[in-house]
């Protein structure tokens, strides 16, 4: 495990955290009673929130083994969570147990938590970093000790987007430069198109805890991928991205508020 000293090391729990709030929605046990109470105001105005956050951690599930299964064989997931199985390296190493996986977060309790996330593979690899996302060369430099950056990889940033502002254009565009030819980007965030009202709410609420929450239009996070390749189906609700089964008895349950993409640099 390695790490920058600008991502905060002391698990503050006066304050509800997104990864501690995500973790309660998966009906995990890392998490506070403050999360838990921002949770449940969630839940009460956005009734989907539980089945977004599976349906999310689903769509990672299948982008990933997609990816895999089409030859890459370097992961770099920034905003990696609290360790839920299974977690990316598994999906990946399933398919191609080789694969190296660098997992990057900012918040300590997924620190805490990371050891679960260096379980890999003897064939393969897997690695922590310690960082924010904004800093973008503290995370390549430390994921260049375990993957070869002159190769494709495919780098995720799974539900983190909706907690960046427009910087975060930037920022992406920063990442996919530095990333060869032949890498891949995957994206999921939380848009306000399916669900307005609730959506408008639920950015009130993570604002007034702290954490302000940027969701987006298809329109607007499909910017993200600016000057790259989507792949079939291009940006979409996470339950209509390459559906399986489980997606499509999920999805009769009604849309949750969270759209993905991905796609290739070229
Ligand atoms: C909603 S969780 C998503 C976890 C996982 N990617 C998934 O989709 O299942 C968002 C994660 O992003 C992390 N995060 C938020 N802001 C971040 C930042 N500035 N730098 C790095 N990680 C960040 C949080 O700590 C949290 O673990």
């Amino acid at each position: 495990m390695t790490g920058s000293e600008t991502a905060p090391r002391t698990i503050d729990t006066s304050r509800p955290h997104p990864a501690r709030v995500y973790d309660w929605l998966l009906g995990g046990k890392d998490n506070y009673p403050v999360d838990e109470e921002l949770a449940r105001r969630i839940l009460a105005v956005d009734g989907t929130a539980a089945r977004g956050a599976r349906a999310n951690r689903r769509f990672m599930h299948r982008a990933v083994r997609a990816l895999a299964e089409q030859g890459v064989r370097q992961f770099l997931d920034i905003g990696t969570g609290i360790p839920t199985e299974p977690n990316l390296h598994q999906v990946a190493q399933g398919v191609a147990p080789e694969s190296r996986v660098v997992y990057a977060d900012n918040d300590p309790i997924v620190l805490r938590h990371a050891q679960a996330l260096l379980t890999g593979t003897p064939e393969g690899g897997t690695e922590y970093v310690h960082a924010d996302v904004r800093d973008p060369d503290t995370i390549l430099r430390l994921a260049a000790e375990t993957l070869d950056l002159d190769q494709p990889v495919a780098l995720s940033l799974v539900a983190l987007t909706h907690y960046l502002d427009d910087s975060a254009y930037d920022l992406l565009a920063q990442y996919a430069d530095a990333l060869a030819p032949g890498s891949f980007l995957v994206l999921s965030q939380v848009s306000p198109e399916l669900a307005p009202e609730a959506v408008g709410r639920v950015a009130d609420f993570f604002s007034k805890s702290g954490t302000p929450l940027f969701p987006r239009t298809s329109a607007e996070f499909s910017r993200f991928f600016a000057g790259m390749d989507l792949l079939e189906p291009g940006v979409r609700p996470v339950l209509d991205w390459r559906p399986d089964a489980e997606d499509d008895a999920a999805a009769k349950e009604g849309a949750v508020p969270m759209i993905a993409g991905v796609a290739r640099k070229a």
